[in-house]
């Protein structure tokens, strides 16, 4: 029995769809069953992993759990205690590849995520731990709203347009999420995750154009003007300068690129793989 947190996200729903389709035996752990839509056979256990009381029940009889950072928020060392006092032997955590950086170098921390936390509390639980060391999600694209713009034309306007990522397929961290929980191969390691090629923007923009088939390209805007606009639209300050000078510090620079998924997994999806699982996002 494995228990996952964060289970209706990015990550923990394609985990989810691959344990359950291994016949895996799954508590999914969601805040709220109404957006839960999980597999069938799945277990869903309503609580949050913030407040770990919330879900001992669940850890029960589990041998494994998944410890997804932006659930459990502040509560991984509590998280890590209490799986451990209710018999689990193995945690694996989602976290990210610049968690030995500043905490100021790490935009999401200022929207809450602690990705650091996994880690260490997985490392310092005693029991068997993995920690899944992410670079930048492809799919962030439409949480960026490019998106909404390819629907309306041709141009993304963004900052910084030769900053570059290696961004991965959340199929891919979730397939090394779930090897994590199957195999030996990945007890005591930090997995530094990206995706297979390191590009900036504008090659994003570029390779979105290929895949549906029409030609886009990315125009630079000034990082004060999309301060202003990401600020307007809700943004944390200190997120948004965070981000923003990761952005101008990183120019000129390759992104990190690592063979751990395709050594684990045999390949490595591509960012045009990304974009044409999900071209219907940018059609009309
Ligand atoms: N995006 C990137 O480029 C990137 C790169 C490296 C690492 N990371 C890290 O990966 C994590 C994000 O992973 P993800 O995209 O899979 O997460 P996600 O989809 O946003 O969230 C996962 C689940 O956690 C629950 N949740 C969301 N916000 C919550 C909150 N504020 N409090 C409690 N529960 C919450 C929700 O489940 P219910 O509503 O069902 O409870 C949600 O479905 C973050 O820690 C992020 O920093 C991201």
């Amino acid at each position: 029995m494995i228990v996952v947190t964060g289970a209706t996200g990015t990550v923990g729903r394609p985990l989810v769809e691959l344990l359950a389709a291994q016949g895996v035996r799954l508590r999914a752990v969601t805040r709220s069953t109404e957006t839960a839509a999980l597999p069938a056979g799945v277990e869903v256990v309503v609580g949050d992993p913030a407040r770990p009381d919330t879900i001992a029940e669940a850890l029960d009889g589990a041998s494994a759990a998944f410890l997804h950072p932006r659930a459990v928020g502040d509560a991984a060392f509590e998280f890590a205690k209490l799986a451990d006092g209710h018999g689990v032997r193995r945690l694996v955590a989602l976290s990210a590849i610049n968690i030995d950086d500043p905490l100021t170098a790490q935009p999401s921390r200022f929207r809450g995520d602690r990705n650091r936390e996994a880690e260490h509390a997985v490392v310092d639980s005693g029991l068997e731990w993995v920690s899944l060391r992410a670079s930048s999600f492809a799919i962030n694209v439409l949480q960026s709203g490019w998106n909404a713009q390819i629907r309306a034309g041709d141009v993304v306007r963004g900052p910084y347009a030769e900053f570059a990522e290696s961004p991965l397929h959340e199929r891919d961290i979730a397939a090394v999420a779930a090897h994590a929980f199957l195999t030996e191969d990945l007890l005591g390691e930090r997995v530094e995750l990206t995706g297979p090629e390191s590009l900036t923007h504008a090659d994003m923009v570029r390779i979105i154009g290929e895949v549906i088939g029409r030609p886009l390209h990315y125009a630079e805007i000034p990082a004060a003007m999309v301060r202003q606009g990401m600020v307007a639209r809700g943004f944390p300050e200190d997120f948004v300068d965070s981000l923003l000078t990761r952005y101008a510090d990183g120019i000129g620079q390759p992104a990190p690129v690592t063979d751990w998924v395709e050594k684990i997994l045999g390949r490595a999806r591509t960012f045009a793989e990304w974009a044409a699982d999900h071209a219907a996002a940018f059609r009309n």
